[in-house]
């Protein structure tokens, strides 16, 4: 059987790393790289550190207003399916480029696969809950996250018969990448402690695309810095933004370039706690139980928020200011917050692939 796995940002390309080397053995698998993402930083070096094989097909796609970045990879992607004869189209998570790969599938009756389904801010400004709708009602088969992501994929009418909850693939990348994360020596290079630092990331459309909101979070940010060290691999959205506004940070701030994923997971395990708008950190600082304060008011994975494993503290000055400088005090409060179990485990991998081998593959 013919499947075509499509992938464009840097998240996509650390969810999907440890599923394609198992779908390249298992049917004659292509895979497609839109190019959303196409500096060094935020694309190739994740190919080489995840020893990711490099793309049959690549779009080269780059910037450009949502209807342009959608519109010219669904036309890329239209016509790889055809030229291919793909008969299934695997897409992860919530942007641009899922969106694209679902819709191409789709309207050419190819049956879809959507990987992290169901995740639900119920923020209908951010692009990527438009995004997430969209492609789970296009979806033939859904893997869910978690409980939550699925029962809000019945909430919508979606038929359970097509939904299995396997987990977050995201954990599997980082199980793997743990132990040869311990020989990275970014601490050194940075002069950053073990436990003595946050790790800063913010790039949502929804916190940088807000004039107002920005200020805020970056006034309360500077303010912070005098109080601890912050490191800050910044986004080329954000730095692209700062530069705009005319926002500039706190010398003290080490602000750096987005990071490989090895070096990244290591400044993630020796955090103090951390400070972010990511998804895909929210999950991974969780099951390396480091404390993750959401700079967001909603977010998407909440069964880390509702057992009290990651904080969504907002994004006014104030929340911000309050919540960090009381666990900047409070030992003990980390502590506890440290040891919360986490609800969240690996395995994902292995059970989409479980799933598609017995119900998807097995027509040949
Ligand atoms: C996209 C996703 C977002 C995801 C994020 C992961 C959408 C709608 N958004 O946001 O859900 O969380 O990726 O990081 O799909 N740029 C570069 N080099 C690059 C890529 C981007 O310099 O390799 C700059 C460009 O100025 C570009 C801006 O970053 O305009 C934004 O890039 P874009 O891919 O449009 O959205 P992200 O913010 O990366
Ligand atoms: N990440 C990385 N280097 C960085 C910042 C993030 O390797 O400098 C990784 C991080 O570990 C996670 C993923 O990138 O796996 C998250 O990507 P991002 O925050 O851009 O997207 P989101 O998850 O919010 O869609």
């Amino acid at each position: 059987m013919k499947v075509l796995t499509v992938l464009g940002t840097r998240p996509e390309i650390i969810k999907l790393s440890s599923l394609v080397p198992l779908l390249d053995k298992r049917c004659d698998h292509l895979l497609l790289h839109t190019g959303q993402h196409y500096s060094f930083q935020m694309d190739k070096v994740f190919f080489k550190e995840l020893n990711l094989r490099k793309p049959d097909y690549l779009l080269e796609v780059g910037s450009g207003t949502h209807a342009y970045q959608t519109g010219t990879m669904m036309m890329g992607i239209e016509r790889i399916i055809r030229k291919t004869g793909s008969e299934v189209v695997i897409v992860q998570g919530d942007t641009n480029s899922t969106l694209a790969g679902a819709l191409a599938a789709s309207k050419l009756g190819v049956r879809l696969i959507h990987i992290e389904s169901g995740c639900r801010s119920f923020n209908r400004h951010a692009p990527e809950e438009i995004n997430r709708v969209l492609v789970d009602h296009c979806a033939d088969l859904l893997f869910t996250p978690d409980k939550i992501t699925y029962e809000n994929l019945l909430q919508e009418g979606i038929d359970s018969q097509r939904i299995r909850m396997v987990g977050d693939t995201s954990l599997d990348a980082v199980l793997r990448n743990k132990a040869l994360a311990q020989k990275s020596r970014i601490l050194e290079k940075l002069a950053l402690l073990s436990g003595k630092y946050l790790l800063l990331t913010l790039h949502r459309a929804e916190t940088t695309d807000e004039v107002v909101i920005l200020k805020d979070v970056f006034q309360a940010i500077n303010d912070l810095s005098i109080l601890t060290p912050i490191v800050f691999p910044i986004h080329p959205r954000t730095q692209a933004v700062l530069k705009k506004v005319g926002i500039s940070l706190a010398p003290q701030i080490k602000l750096i370039a987005p990071l490989g994923y090895i070096d990244f997971l290591k400044l993630m395990s020796e955090a103090n706690f951390i400070l972010t708008d990511s998804g895909g950190i929210q999950t991974e600082g969780a099951l390396l139980n480091v404390p993750c304060l959401i700079l967001r008011k909603e977010t998407e994975w909440k069964e880390l928020v509702n057992v009290g494993k990651n904080l969504l503290i907002g994004v006014s000055y104030r929340s911000i200011i309050s919540k960090i400088k009381e666990l900047l005090r409070d030992k003990a409060e980390l502590e506890r917050l440290r040891f919360i179990p986490c609800p969240l485990s690996g395995g994902a991998t292995e059970k989409i692939l479980d799933v598609l081998m017995k119900e998807v593959f097995k027509d040949g």
